[in-house]
């Protein structure tokens, strides 16, 4: 039996991408949308995007979907992430939820933590196999180069990007913070002006935007001898789409927890 799974974002370039594949994939059958209505102006989703939905219409709250999904798909404003995600998590059906939406304050991935309790959630800035192997990378780096090398982020979106630096580079720095294992090590954002030497505990943030680049992720180690660059690019949107929907199908019949990329990429 297909999983009845939901989209919300609807509207956005990653909802529209992971209705796309999911119409195409028959683990799953598409049975609600979720999207802010000013957009779809009383017209059905294919109306307004082409896609082969048939008279499924876009809503703006979980409780106007006709049919009850089994998995949700959230990539839309982290905001509305936590509105829909609180209303989800007080049904009494436990419906599994994953986040790709970024940008959440410490306070609001606390508190998605604690619906995990209740619900299985999976949140991760970044769905692609190509950049979980990446995390990996950095941390076999950071073990082995991070103390005697200066360790800096680089990353690059397209123009309409809201949050800066992207949840993806937030999670590098996380995992290279967790590896060097020194409360002394500090980001620096960017550099401007007579900003002086390069401190040995610094870990440089840089964030380039324009255009419509997808995502870009470069991890530089440089040493006085030698330079390590690992880096990700994503070419279309799609890799984060099927990840997505891989983890919908890994998280369908899991009990209530935190599940992350690697338990659904067999990384762990
Ligand atoms: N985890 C990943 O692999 C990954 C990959 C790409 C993008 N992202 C993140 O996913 C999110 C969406 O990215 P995008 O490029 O599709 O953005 P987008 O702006 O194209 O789409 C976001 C959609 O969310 C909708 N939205 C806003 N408020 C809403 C509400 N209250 N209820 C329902 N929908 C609402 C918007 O109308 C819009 O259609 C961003 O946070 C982005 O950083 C994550």
């Amino acid at each position: 039996m297909a999983i009845k799974l939901a989209v919300i974002g609807a509207f956005g370039r990653m909802g529209k991408a992971i209705c796309r594949l999911a119409l195409k994939d028959a683990t799953f059958e598409l049975c609600g949308l979720i999207d802010a209505l000013d957009q779809s102006k009383g017209q059905t989703y294919e109306q307004v995007t082409g896609l082969k939905t048939g008279d499924l219409m876009v809503v703006s709250d979980f409780d106007e979907l006709k049919i009850q999904p089994e998995a949700i798909i959230d990539f839309s404003f982290h905001k509305a992430t936590m509105l829909h995600l609180e209303k989800v998590a007080k049904k009494k059906k436990k419906i599994p939820y994953v986040i790709g939406t970024t940008g959440f304050s410490g306070d609001e991935v606390k508190t998605i933590k604690k619906y995990s309790k209740v619900m299985p959630l999976l949140l991760s800035p970044n769905m692609s196999l190509g950049v979980n192997i990446l995390f990996l990378l950095t941390e076999v780096l950071t073990k082995s180069l991070g103390k005697s090398y200066d360790i800096e982020i680089i990353e690059g979106h397209h123009n309409q990007k809201a949050d800066s630096p992207s949840g993806t580079a937030l999670k590098i720095l996380e995992v290279i913070k967790n590896n060097l294992n020194d409360d002394e090590y500090f980001t620096v954002n960017g550099r401007n002006g007579l900003v002086g030497k390069r401190k040995p505990k610094e870990i440089g943030m840089h964030a380039i935007r324009g255009g419509s680049i997808i995502g870009e992720h470069c991890v530089f180690f440089a040493g006085t001898d030698d330079e390590i660059r690992i880096e990700h690019r994503a070419l279309n949107r799609d890799i984060f789409a099927k990840g997505a929907l891989k983890c919908a199908e890994f998280l369908h019949k899991k009990t209530p927890g935190f599940y992350d990329m690697k338990a659904v990429l067999g990384l762990a």
